[in-house]
């Protein structure tokens, strides 16, 4: 037997008992003729004591542990002399008569506490040290919980779990496929899924009803702490529905989440429309944990002989609370400079000080008299203490700077609260995107996307500038300012599907080739249907306060793609690729 117990579970009520436990040696001291020894298993840290009068021969051998050795201990439990209250086992220890090493280790290249000294690479080359430490092992328990509640409230309405293939036709979710070469098809390759899409169209046209899967999916994309190639979604779909169903049962999944992992009651969740969303914050995932809402100023303060607002499609203004005393000069300067930088691009900022006795100070003085700035702070509401900070130009780019400086302003000033969740839908998105680069329409979720009823008329016969104006039944979910689901109600009718991909600049042939099989299923009776999928690391990195999802994930790959521990992605043999086929093509470096 190796162990009675594990490292987290003896509790004072043990004192007496002779246990045997296994672990890793997280670390050891001496103190005169005492030996501690810290041993660690995924349930949590066991001390183990040896005394070198008692036993010299074992407190000897004990001494010479190193950090991550695999020890098993056998011993009685005692009450501690100096207790540990960070610990759940730190009221004992174990008097330790049996002690057997298991298997030895090199010293790590990094500390396996809480806080590590490693950095990320290293982490990840060593993932098997860094899963080790207490706080990965705990995000990836809190995966395995959330997955587990996502299955047990999908269950409970009905779904079934049904998997869909990895090795397909491309299906356009906006990022690059990766492919696979087919051997037996030599010339021909497959495409990893962005997302299950058309198969989960497919299993409601065959009557499945309820679907969901938590899947993989692949994408070749510019990689960031949110966005990974392979990611796993929980992906749904409902045949019989419209969009009020869909929100409802998945709200009552993300309530559930919240209840059954972190205890917490959700309420319901605002809605808001795409356009009302960029009109006042700027950003179609808008962090609600605080206000600061856009304000509009075009009508209030042109025509005053202030050029750069004049001449501004859009002029627009935040309201921070309370900061007017103690932002300095300097900081106000530094703030317009980080504005400026390359990633924002704004030209300038335009700041109004409503100071606490009374006065008013701002970089637009010369051109607003005292009483035309008081009255324009009383558009934000803005009281003595607060600074209005003002940015005007295209009316896009100007909203996009703005939400920076709103998201900065409430990163400094602590509104972002750890442990505070405001999710809410964005409802009414765009059916489509008009890119001037490519001439081009894009599907701004994807092309199944339906577009709202009131709107197919429009799309079926408008002309180029209607379609600018469509709107789809589509919605993100999104929680302190990071989209964590989209979805949408979908195309079910051939040609307004046809039409789609028309738009889309898709001819009749290449809409057949790609796509055929879904356009042939809408002939076989399609039931109206709509769903949504869930980007699952990120429910978890959002659920627990962090941005990055890597840590969510056992074996992620950093930010040039690459699986730094099993070192991933690496050249194949000339022999795999004559079998492909491929030899002629690859450039070799
Ligand atoms: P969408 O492309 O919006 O929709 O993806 C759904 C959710 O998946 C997450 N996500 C990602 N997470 C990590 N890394 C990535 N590279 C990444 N890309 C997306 C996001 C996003 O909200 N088939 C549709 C869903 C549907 O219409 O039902 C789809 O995939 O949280």
């Amino acid at each position: 037997m190796y162990r009675s117990h594990n490292c987290g579970e003896l509790r004072i009520s043990d004192a007496g008992s002779v246990v045997t436990i296994s672990g890793w040696v997280q670390k050891s001291r001496d103190l005169g003729g005492l030996t501690f020894v810290d041993v660690r298993d995924r349930y949590g840290v066991t001390q183990l004591v040896f005394n070198i009068d008692e036993n010299p021969e074992l407190t000897t051998r004990a001494r010479k542990l190193g950090r991550e050795f695999v020890v098993q201990a056998t011993g009685k439990v005692r009450e501690r002399s100096s207790k540990n209250p960070n610990r759940a086992t730190g009221d004992i220890e174990i008097d330790v008569d049996q002690l057997i090493v298991l298997n030895e280790s090199k010293v790590p290249p990094f500390t396996i506490e809480d806080d590590t000294d490693g950095g990320d690479d290293l982490r990840m080359k060593f993932r098997y040290l860094d899963i080790r430490r207490t706080p990965v092992q705990n995000n990836l328990i809190f995966r395995s919980k959330l997955a587990l509640e996502t299955r047990k409230y999908l269950d409970g309405q009905g779904f079934v779990e049904i998997e869909t293939p990895f090795l397909i036709k491309s299906t356009p979710e906006g990022a690059r496929d990766f492919v696979v070469p087919s051997r037996l098809n030599q010339g021909q390759f497959y495409a990893l899924p962005q997302s299950p899409q058309t198969f989960k169209q497919i299993l409601m046209v065959a009557g499945m009803d309820k679907y969901f899967q938590i899947v993989k999916c692949f994408r070749d994309e510019d990689l960031r702490a949110d966005r990974q190639p392979e990611f796993t979604q929980i992906d749904c779909e409902m045949s019989f529905v419209h969009i009020e169903d869909i929100l409802n049962t998945f709200e009552g999944l993300v309530r559930h989440l919240f209840r059954h992992t972190l205890n917490m009651e959700l309420g319901d969740f605002p809605r808001m429309s795409y356009d009302e969303a960029l009109r006042l914050y700027g950003s179609d995932k808008p962090d609600l944990r605080f206000g600061m809402q856009f304000v509009e100023l075009n009508e209030t303060v042109k025509g005053k002989g202030f050029s750069v607002f004049d001449d501004a499609e859009l002029v627009v203004g935040i309201c921070a609370k309370g900061i007017a005393e103690s932002y300095s000069n300097k900081d106000l300067k530094d703030l317009t400079e980080w504005l400026q930088r390359p990633q924002i691009g704004a030209k300038g900022l335009v700041y109004v000080k409503y100071q606490e006795d009374g006065s008013v100070k701002s970089t637009i003085g010369k051109f607003y008299t005292d009483e035309e700035l008081l009255a324009l702070g009383q558009k934000f509401g803005a009281e003595k203490g607060d600074v209005i900070f003002i940015l005007s130009g295209e009316l896009e780019k100007t909203r996009k700077q703005l939400n920076e400086l709103r998201l900065e302003m409430g990163r400094r000033l602590g509104l972002m609260k750890p442990g505070e969740y405001a999710p809410l839908w964005v409802l009414d998105f765009p059916l489509l995107e008009w890119d001037e680069d490519s001439g081009r329409f894009h599907a701004m979720h994807h092309p199944f996307t339906s577009p709202k009823k009131a709107d197919i008329s429009r799309m079926m016969d408008g002309d180029h500038e209607t379609m600018k104006s469509l709107r789809a039944d589509a919605y993100d979910m999104v929680i302190n300012g990071a989209e964590i689901g989209g979805g949408s109600i979908r195309i079910h009718d051939r040609a307004l599907q046809s039409r789609n991909f028309d738009l889309l600049g898709f001819t009749k042939e290449e809409a057949e080739a790609q796509f055929g099989f879904l356009l042939g299923a809408f002939e076989y009776g399609a039931p109206p249907h709509g769903g949504l999928a869930f980007g699952f690391d990120r429910l978890c990195a959002v659920m627990n306060g962090q941005s990055s999802i890597r840590d969510f994930i056992a074996f992620p790959k950093n930010n040039q793609g690459r699986d730094m521990m099993i070192d991933a992605p690496s050249p194949i043999h000339d022999e795999q690729l004559k079998e492909l086929c491929l030899q002629i093509k690859i450039d070799k470096m």
